[in-house]
This record gives C-alpha cells, sequence and structure tokens, in this order.
C-alpha cells in the first residue's frame, strides 16, 4: 500500500447550460427527483464557466468553502450530500480493487473555492455550473469516475446536466431511490457548428423567489404544472430530440419557446404566483416575434428561467443582423464599446424596412449587454497548477 499523501489538489471548470425543455417540480424534495425529464444546451465555457479547486490536506482542522472570494458556509446540507456520494463512490471504489497508487484518506477536512465568470444568482443558472463544477472537482480529488450526473443532481436539479457537453437530456427515472434519474448526452456540442446563443443580460440582480421554493409552491397548486408534466413534455421531449437530431431550427426555436412560455404560464398558475419575466423581458419576447414574422419563419428563438434575462438560440448567419436590432432596440446607456460580449459579432447595417417593421419604441439602457456564444463541452479538468484557486496553504489565492 503507497504511503498516503499529504495534500492533494485539483481545479476544474464546468459549464451553465440552459434548459430548452424545462424542469420544474420535484416529486422528491431530498434526493432531488423532478416530475418531468428536461432537455439543456451546455453553453461554452469560454464565455461562461464556474472555476472550483477542491483540496484536502491532513493539515486542515476543518471543512472550508469560499465563494467568489467569500468564506461561506460549508454546511449546507446540498454541499454536503455531494461530498457524502462523492466519498461513497471512493470506499465503493477502494473496496474493489486493492492497489490505489496514491490513497487520499477520506478523512482528511476538504477546502473548497469555487468562482464565476458571470454574476451569480441573475437568472444564468449559476448553481447549476456551481455544483456540477464541485462533482468534478471532488471526483477528480478522490479519483472516482463514471456516472457523476446522479451526484451533482443532488447538489441542484439542473447540475446533472451541466456534467456533459452538447446537448443533454435529464430523464426523470422511475425509481423511488433516484438511480435511474441521470444525465445523457443527445448530441455532442460539435453536432450543430451553426448554433449560436446570445444571453441578453437585462438585470444583474437577485431573482425574487428561487427556483428551488418556486417549484415547489407550483407542485402544490398549479394544476397546469401537473398537466404539463404527465400530458405535454413527454410529446414535447421525443419531438425536441429529433428537431436537434435533424438540426431543424424552426421546429427546435419555435418549441423552445413554446416550452418557455408554458413554464411561465405555470408559475402565473402557482399560488401565490411568481413573476420571473419582466418588462424587458416580454418586449424581447414581442421582438423576436417581430423578427421572425418579418422574416416569415423562425429566425430567433427566445427561452427564460427563473430571471429577466433572455437567452436567444439563433444560427449564425443571423447573429450580426439581430444583435444590430437589440441595439436599436435597447440603445445602451454606457459603455456602449462593451455592449456585444463573447465571441466577435460582425457590424451590420439594417435594411430600412426591417427597422420599420421590427425596431418600434426603443428603450434606452434596458439591456446591460448581450453575450455572445455557443453550445460547448461539459466539465474540464485545469492540468495547469498556476490556476489552483487555492495556494500551497489551503487558502485563496489573492489573485483568485
Ligand atoms: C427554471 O435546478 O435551480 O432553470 O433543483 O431546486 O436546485 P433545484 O432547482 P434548479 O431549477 C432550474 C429551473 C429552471 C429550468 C431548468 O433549468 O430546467
Amino acid at each position: 500500500m503507497a504511503e498516503e499523501r499529504a495534500l492533494a489538489m485539483v481545479t476544474c471548470t464546468a459549464p451553465v447550460n440552459i434548459a430548452v425543455i424545462k424542469y420544474w417540480g420535484k416529486r422528491d424534495n431530498d434526493l432531488i427527483l423532478p416530475i418531468n425529464s428536461s432537455l439543456s444546451v451546455t453553453l461554452h465555457q469560454d464565455q461562461l464557466k464556474t472555476t472550483t479547486t477542491a483540496a484536502a490536506s491532513r493539515d486542515f482542522t476543518e471543512d472550508r468553502l469560499w465563494l467568489n472570494g467569500e468564506e461561506a458556509d460549508v454546511g449546507h446540507p446540498r454541499l454536503q450530500a455531494c461530498l457524502r456520494e462523492v466519498r461513497r463512490l471512493a470506499r465503493k471504489r477502494r473496496g474493489g480493487s486493492a492497489e490505489d497508487a496514491s490513497p487520499l484518506s477520506l478523512s482528511y477536512k476538504i477546502h473548497i473555492a469555487t468562482k464565476n465568470n458571470f454574476p451569480t444568482a441573475a437568472g444564468l443558472a449559476s448553481s447549476a455550473a456551481g455544483y456540477a463544477c464541485l462533482v468534478a472537482a471532488l471526483a477528480r480529488l478522490y479519483g472516482v469516475e463514471g456516472e457523476l450526473s446522479e451526484v451533482a443532481r443532488r447538489g441542484s436539479g439542473s447540475a446533472c446536466r451541466s456534467m456533459l457537453g452538447g446537448f443533454v437530456q435529464w430523464q426523470r427515472g422511475e425509481r423511488p431511490d433516484g438511480r435511474d434519474s441521470l444525465a445523457h448526452q443527445v448530441a455532442p456540442e460539435t453536432h450543430w457548428p451553426e448554433l449560436r446563443v446570445l444571453v441578453l443580460v437585462v438585470s444583474g440582480e437577485k431573482k425574487p423567489v428561487g427556483s428551488t421554493s418556486g417549484m415547489q409552491t407550483s407542485v402544490d397548486t398549479s394544476p397546469l404544472l401537473k398537466h404539463r408534466a404527465e400530458a405535454v413534455v413527454p410529446e414535447r421531449l421525443a419531438l425536441m430530440m429529433r428537431h436537434i437530431r435533424e438540426r431543424d431550427f424552426e421546429g427546435f426555436g419555435q418549441l423552445t419557446m413554446k416550452d418557455s412560455n408554458q413554464f411561465h404560464a405555470t408559475c402565473l398558475d402557482t399560488f401565490p404566483p411568481i413573476f420571473y419575466l419582466n418588462d424587458i423581458s416580454r418586449r424581447i419576447i414581442a421582438l423576436a416575434h417581430r423578427f421572425n414574422a418579418h422574416h416569415g419563419r423562425t429566425k430567433v428563438a427566445y427561452t427564460f428561467d427563473a430571471g429577466p434575462n433572455a437567452v436567444i438560440f439563433t444560427l449564425a448567419d443571423t447573429v450580426a443582423e439581430f444583435v444590430e436590432v437589440v441595439r436599436r432596440s435597447f440603445p445602451p446607456a454606457t459603455n456602449g464599446d462593451q455592449f456585444v460580449r463573447g465571441l466577435p459579432v460582425d457590424s451590420s447595417s439594417l435594411p430600412e424596412e426591417l427597422l420599420t417593421a421590427v425596431v418600434t419604441e426603443p428603450v434606452p439602457g434596458a439591456v446591460q449587454y448581450i453575450l455572445h456564444t455557443k453550445p460547448g463541452p461539459g466539465p474540464q479538468l485545469l492540468d495547469d497548477p498556476s490556476q489552483h484557486l487555492l495556494g500551497a496553504d489551503g487558502l485563496p489565492r489573492r489573485c483568485a
């Protein structure tokens, strides 16, 4: 048996995902088992990612956690569930093989530091990337491989979909113990090279009702949600998978918009009602429909999660024109040069008839900025030790 290591440190990154068939409602709150399956697109980490360093050492005296540089409560039940599950898998694996090149004592305390390169809790699925990253890093630290979406799911339901790249389905599963409630890749990120994503950041504020409590109230009170889970989603999932397989943007886009709208309808059907969309969100919805109507086909599709920011799907050849339409509709108040971030966007001059038909009543400053991105891969391991968020002493580095 090799000697136990004194300190081990691992850094991973993980992506945000955006659902096109939404998850909303649990049948088991503790295990985080959903009432319906869902389907999402994993976004590229060049633009949106969480980075997490996990370290274990015999010198650490307590478990500790830092979120974006601030020390946070490590006792959160969901974080503890993820930690317990990874350690359980590690114990199982070690039980199976006598030889382990570098055993890391499972009794060592751990330090975790994590940071996002985007605003937390702004409706950009930060908990999904956060828990996916935590589980990816812990699994590497303890040498656990294989099915990890089940562990990430215990952190946040949508996090299980961030464990894979491209187009990902989270199957609701049937078993009461949740062993079959897992994420599967429907197609890799290379499957649809022209697909682009524009995140229209409307507000950096925290959402008024978190998804966990919001969906619980919906399960308790909304008959529409019950109907959606039982009758609507199964059919939509099959259809959505076909649109993705065939790279049918019109089919994909229309269904994405309808499913977002139905999710927000279940929020309105919740009692008391929940409002995630604001006036600007609704203006963006109307703008997308005017744009599509002008072109006579679905060229852009919106979707909204538990917040007012819009996520727009489109194809590469439409990006420049639509970005210009957004700029004209919501003229940037300040930092005009930083209005478009992420992947480069060509400049575009809009034909007069498009302007007249699509850009009505501009609202200056309503969209803070646009982030241009595309589908991307699942969690990544960072090999370069200079990218660790913790120093050799196990404390956050000043630059991190
Ligand atoms: C609207 O995964 O944040 O983004 O499982 O309680 O942590 P918990 O909820 P969470 O809910 C995400 C809801 C959604 C839709 C989706 O991502 O499918």
